[in-house]
């Protein structure tokens, strides 16, 4: 596989829906109730809509969309949407997409929610860097995960020449992320 990873624009509404509309029905337990509001029967304005309010990113490999992921922004934009087809899983892709928004939320820290029991999902966003931040699921059944921004998590290189304080530990992850 040689995935591809591309931003789309309202333009690109159907292609979304066909990803979205799939994944919905081949993963159900994996969105919150609320994910299921926009689905197959949603008209092209609520699609349209849908992409203006956060951007989304697919995954192409071999001309086929094969996963998709989304950023709503804010001061700690929130990852929505994330989702790679079965054919394609455990090939880098999701940690691709992850990439993709994580790139665009800069310096920012990055929310997200996920379904509580949905290990692999935990697993996986664990891997990229985010730590639950909740113990009991909300009233959707979802917990809530954050990565910290870089420099919370000392992440950005130290300034050449500057020596690190005496004590101060060595840079890497930090306990909060
Ligand atoms: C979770 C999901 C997005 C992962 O996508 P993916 O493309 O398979 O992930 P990657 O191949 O990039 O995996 C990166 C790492 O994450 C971890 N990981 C991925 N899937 C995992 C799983 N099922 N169990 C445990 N760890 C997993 C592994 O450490 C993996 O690295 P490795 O393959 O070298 O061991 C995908 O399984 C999926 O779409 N699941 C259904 C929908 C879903 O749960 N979405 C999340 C909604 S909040």
């Amino acid at each position: 596989m040689s995935p591809r990873i591309e931003p789309i624009g309202p333009d690109d509404w159907r292609r979304w829906r066909d990803v979205r509309v799939r994944a919905l029905a081949e993963d159900p337990d994996a969105f919150a109730c609320s994910a299921h509001l926009l689905g197959a029967d949603a008209p092209e304005e609520q699609w349209r809509r849908a992409l203006g309010d956060r951007t989304i990113h697919l995954a192409v490999d071999a001309g086929r969309d094969v996963g998709m992921i989304g950023l709503r922004p804010g001061a700690e934009p929130e990852l929505v949407s994330m989702w790679v087809a079965p054919e394609a899983r455990r090939a880098g892709v999701g940690r691709l997409l992850v990439d993709a928004v994580l790139e665009q939320a800069g310096e920012r820290p990055v929310i997200l929610r996920v379904m509580a029991g949905n290990d692999a999902a935990i697993a996986f966003y664990a891997g990229r860097g985010f730590v639950l931040t909740s113990r009991e699921p909300d009233q959707e059944g979802a917990l809530t995960m954050r990565r910290a921004a870089p420099a919370a998590r000392g992440a950005w290189p130290r300034p050449a020449g500057r020596p690190r304080r005496p004590g101060a530990p060595p840079p890497g992850p930090t306990a909060d992320q």
